[in-house]
């Protein structure tokens, strides 16, 4: 731990970095997956079993927690980290991109965005400044600059605009958030499937001199490939000494992938939300434990884990909780993805500090092509 926001670089193979973010709440050892606790809760998790499972660090949403229980309020009750009781770092989303995918009538300009609450209709109007307020007010870590994300396909005029204003937003997010040395603000580079755009967006944040750069605007419906070819163009425009978040991914596969063009950090609903539905990652790929066949399976989902809903429940009685929409279904195939998430970049770490990545990839691709035993 540290006084101050830093980043160290240990390792590299090829592109992947091997690293540590310190601030005064904790260390986040890089590549890392942030788990997703959108309104001050992992869903269907105890935070005590997020922290078991290596989490060093878990992510909030401004848009969620401004509206229920609001900022001011989180700051009475002593801040997010109180409140929730997790002591260790939080980054939290800036709202721009929860206000485009969660909320109704929503207006866009220079001056910021204002939107209608998913929760009770009320209108709001949140400028730059005022997210990284709110980010302020819940105790945020690692604050990120307030953007518009373009869904894709979209004209590529379009996506210029949304780049540049974005931009001019993340320097009125710097000056707003000011000096605090413990604390980050990062900017989102956006410009969608156009590399000229990427280059410009990263190329300008970089003149920002910040704490950190995300990737922002993919996994919004491109194909893979588009995704990778965005991150491999962005990257050599980014500092080499900052670390580097992709926003919401990804899959196991979109995880590997983007480790090895030189992503320090990621965060997804994936584990969470698709435990909740049947969903479960495995060493030997997906299982979706709703299906018939695992009906009558004594076998854990995985007898080598030492997650316990991983080990020790058989695939018969998870797909009884699903289909009987049991709470205890969700609850321990969320456990099972989230170590399966955490074991994942425990082993990418590994396998840079050994300078084995590239075969670390194979294998573990091999692994889930072969599937189940
Ligand atoms: N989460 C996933 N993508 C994005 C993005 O482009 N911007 C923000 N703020 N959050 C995201």
């Amino acid at each position: 731990m540290t006084e101050t926001f830093q980043f160290n670089l240990l390792a590299t193979d090829g592109k992947a970095r091997r690293g540590t973010v310190s601030m005064p709440r904790g260390e986040i050892r890089t590549p890392a997956f942030m788990p997703v606790g959108t309104v001050g809760t992992v869903k269907a998790m105890y935070l005590d079993q997020v922290r078991d499972l290596g989490a060093d660090i878990i992510l909030g949403n401004t848009y969620h927690l401004m509206l229920r229980p609001g900022a001011e309020r989180v700051a009475r009750l002593g801040g997010l980290h109180e409140l929730i009781r997790w002591p260790y770092p939080i980054l939290t989303d800036s709202g721009g991109f929860q206000v485009m995918s969660l909320s109704g009538l929503r207006k866009l300009d220079e001056k910021g965005v204002t939107f209608k609450s998913h929760v009770d209709g009320s209108l709001h109007h949140m400028s730059p400044e005022r997210s990284i307020e709110i980010q302020g007010l819940l105790g945020s870590d690692i604050q990120m600059q307030l953007d518009e994300c373009v869904r894709l396909p979209a004209e590529p005029k379009e996506i210029e605009r949304a780049m540049e204003m974005s931009f001019r937003w993340a320097e009125r997010c710097k000056a707003a958030f000011g000096d605090q040395p413990g604390k980050a603000m990062f900017g989102i580079v956006q410009g969608g499937d156009i590399p000229s755009l990427r280059e410009r967006s990263a190329e300008a944040l970089s003149g920002l001199g910040l704490k950190g750069y995300a990737i922002g605007g993919l996994a919004v419906g491109e194909p893979q490939a588009v995704m990778l070819d965005m991150i491999d163009t962005t990257c050599p425009h980014l500092p080499t000494e900052k670390p580097r978040y992709l926003m919401g991914v990804g899959t196991p596969d979109d995880i590997l992938k983007s480790v090895a063009r030189g992503i320090d950090m990621f965060d997804c609903v994936m584990p969470t939300r698709s435990g909740r539905h049947g969903l479960a990652f495995t060493r030997h790929g997906r299982i979706n434990i709703r299906n018939a066949r695992h009906a009558e399976d004594m076998r854990p989902l995985d007898d080598q884990s030492s997650c316990p809903a991983s080990r020790d429940y058989s695939r018969a009685y998870l797909h009884h909780l699903v289909r009987s929409n049991e709470s205890l279904g969700g609850m321990l195939l969320t456990w099972n993805n989230l170590s399966y998430y955490q074991d994942l970049m425990a082993g990418i770490r590994r396998a840079i500090e050994q300078g084995r990545y590239a075969d670390f990839i194979a294998e573990t691709q091999d692994a889930w092509a072969r599937g189940e035993a």
